[in-house]
């Protein structure tokens, strides 16, 4: 019988197998040549699969196999046989987990020969990473990329197993369909049949997962590619990889709770790591502790709220603000600080200016017991003694500390502080070196959009946590029934309970200044299914590219993904996006619109 576990006809053993107890045994491994290398008459070949590296040794004596060893070069694919034998001490390699054997080479199969590749293939290749994508197949031979890839399998099939052990079951929906609801633009698909007609990509499965609850599914997962046309960052990317979630009859702590479980599944499978408790805040108190709905929670620094305390100083750029219900004034206290140099001060104000920052005030304290002529600062003189060391004991700060300020407008603090705040958490060496996931909750329902506008935060269909009348009369103090989970700082996932009522779902329309003619056109068969029984439920979905990317240590979810695009959302690979034909172009009828 076939085994079907390995490809036992052309190999006997993967070449990261053999131990010092295959001494004697007589192998045949098949892989690429790692290195060759020429030793007074002895040719060493490294040959390499996806599960390590095994030496093979080729004396003289063995005229024509050592011929053929002689010729080899980098990256030629061989098939080789010999005996096992041990290495002597001096040669034993402890850095190899084959490092204590060898393979005395007898015969030798060259089974494909390599032109000499574009960049070294181990892991400390300095090739950049546009050639690295344009010989993609070469650079997934590398171990570490190897490994990023089978660990998101691994992640991967945990997720499965976890969910289905909870009830869900897998669904595929449409991939040519209508656009979805999630705020950034669609890749369209132009019509062949119905010319001038276009199918949009999925944003998300949004949409049909909520149809399937309506279809009786109860619980549904599904593990699922989305497009999104938007400008592309490290963890982002226009198609990218969803574990998509929604069930029957649950609250939010219940999503939360599942999600946890399959979490923590999938952190013990993957990497062997217990995820410990994931803590809840709401939003409204990540914004107020870290300037972020994101909060990496390894980083020991607060932020703090100073408006009350500055409402009546005489120093301008923090007085209106702190009385401007639109701005915020907060501290960002950094102990031992006072040790940062002018310059690096500089930079910081130059890095929170890329934020959209006005400066960057700071109190450094260098005696304490010194009162006011201890603190170094260029705002004092503004602020006043009793107004400065008043902040100086808000923030705690003692000999050797520093705080910095921020006073503005709320998002140009939230993103600027925020931003700072990160970076000198890095720049210190304060991230403490563990995993820190946590909940952010109670979402506000709407978001002010760069026109102006109101725009869902999250999406349309999320229930908000207020009567239809309450959501009208005050839509920009609603909050939502929604949660993001987040890890180390990266939003992981977010979702919410559904408005599953015609009325709640009427009103959110209203507010978005979506009339019903409207609604009707984007959402119609979607608003119809509501009609028909439709039970409560709610879900969420997580990156997987982004969880790989943690699991993995990546930097960029272009490092967990096999075939990515560059920041360009451009695979330097294949040249997609490329032009069409002209005939394509008139089979789609899209030489008469043009
Ligand atoms: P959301 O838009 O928050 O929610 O997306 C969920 C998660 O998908 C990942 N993600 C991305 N990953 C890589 N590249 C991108 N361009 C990208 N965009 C999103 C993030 C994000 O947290 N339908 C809702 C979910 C729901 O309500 O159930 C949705 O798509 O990790
Ligand atoms: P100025 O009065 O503009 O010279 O600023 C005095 C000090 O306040 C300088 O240290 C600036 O960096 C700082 N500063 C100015 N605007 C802001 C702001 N919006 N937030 C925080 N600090 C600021």
């Amino acid at each position: 019988m076939t085994n079907v576990l390995q490809s036992i006809k052309m190999r006997s053993h993967f070449c990261g197998e053999l131990r010092a107890a295959d001494k004697g045994s007589h192998v045949t491994l098949c892989g690429w040549v790692n290195r060759r290398r020429d030793h007074g008459g002895v040719i060493f070949l490294d040959l390499r699969d996806h599960t390590g590296i095994t030496q093979i040794v080729y004396h003289p004596d063995r005229k024509e196999s050592f011929a053929l060893a002689e010729s080899v070069r980098s990256e030629h694919y061989l098939q080789v046989s010999g005996q096992v034998g041990l290495r002597s001490a001096a040669t034993v390699n402890p850095n190899m987990d084959t490092g204590e054997i060898e393979v005395l080479g007898e015969s030798l199969n060259v089974l494909n020969r390599a032109k000499t590749p574009p960049f070294g293939l181990d892991d400390h290749s300095d090739a950049g990473e546009d050639v690295r994508l344009r010989y993609r197949y070469l650079d997934l031979r590398r171990p570490q990329m190897q490994q990023r890839l089978r660990t998101r399998a691994v992640a991967v099939g945990a997720v499965r197993r976890s969910l289905e052990s909870m009830g869900f079951i897998e669904v595929e929906t449409p991939m040519l369909t209508r656009s979805t609801p999630e705020g950034a633009r669609d890749y369209l698909v132009p019509s062949r049949v119905r010319q001038g007609d276009f199918y949009a990509l999925p944003q998300s499965p949004q949409m049909f997962k909520q149809l399937l609850i309506m279809s009786g599914m109860d619980r549904y997962y599904q593990i699922v590619k989305c497009f999104r046309d938007e400008d592309l960052r490290a963890d982002r990317q226009p198609e990218f990889t969803q574990i998509d979630i929604e069930a029957a009859l649950v609250d939010a702590s219940e999503v939360m709770a599942f999600t946890e479980a399959m979490l923590k599944a999938v952190f013990l499978e993957a990497i062997d790591v217990e995820l410990g408790e994931f803590p809840v805040m709401t939003h409204a108190e990540a914004m107020a502790s870290y300037c972020s709905d994101k909060p990496d929670l390894r980083n020991p620094l607060r932020i703090l709220d100073i408006a009350e305390a500055m409402r009546d100083v005489e120093f301008k750029v923090f007085r209106t603000p702190a009385g401007d219900p639109r701005s915020r004034v907060v501290a960002l206290p950094v102990p031992g600080g006072a040790s940062l140099s002018r310059k690096a001060i500089d930079d910081y104000t130059a890095f929170v200016g890329r934020y959209g920052a006005r400066g960057l005030a700071y109190i450094k304290v260098l005696d304490r017991s010194a009162g006011v002529e201890g603190l170094q600062s260029p705002i004092v003189k503004f602020l006043g003694d009793k107004a400065a060391l008043k902040l100086r004991d808000d923030c705690d700060l003692d000999t050797g500390d520093l705080v910095f300020f921020g006073a503005g407008g709320v998002d140009t603090v939230n993103a600027s502080m925020g931003a700072l705040r990160n970076r000198l958490g890095a720049d210190l060496g304060l991230i403490e070196d563990r995993w820190a996931p946590c909940w952010v909750v109670d979402w506000p329902m709407f978001e002010r959009a760069g026109d102006g506008r109101l725009a869902a935060a999250h999406h349309p269909f999320t229930q908000p946590a207020c009567t239809p009348d309450e959501l009208r009369t005050s839509p920009e103090t609603a909050l939502a029934n929604a949660y993001d989970v987040v890890l180390n700082g990266h939003e992981l996932g977010g979702g919410s309970i559904r408005s599953h009522d015609r009325d709640m779902q009427r009103a959110v329309f209203e507010v978005l200044g979506l009339d019903d003619a409207e609604a009707r056109h984007r959402f119609g068969f979607f608003l119809d299914a509501l009609e028909y029984g439709c039970p409560p439920h709610g879900g969420i979905a997580l990156g997987v590219d982004r969880l790989a990317m943690l699991l993995t240590g990546g930097e960029s979810i272009r490092d967990v993904i096999a075939f990515p695009k560059t920041q360009n959302a451009v695979c330097p690979l294949t040249g997609a996006p490329a032009s069409a034909s002209e005939e394509q172009i008139a089979e789609l009828g899209l030489d008469k619109h043009g």
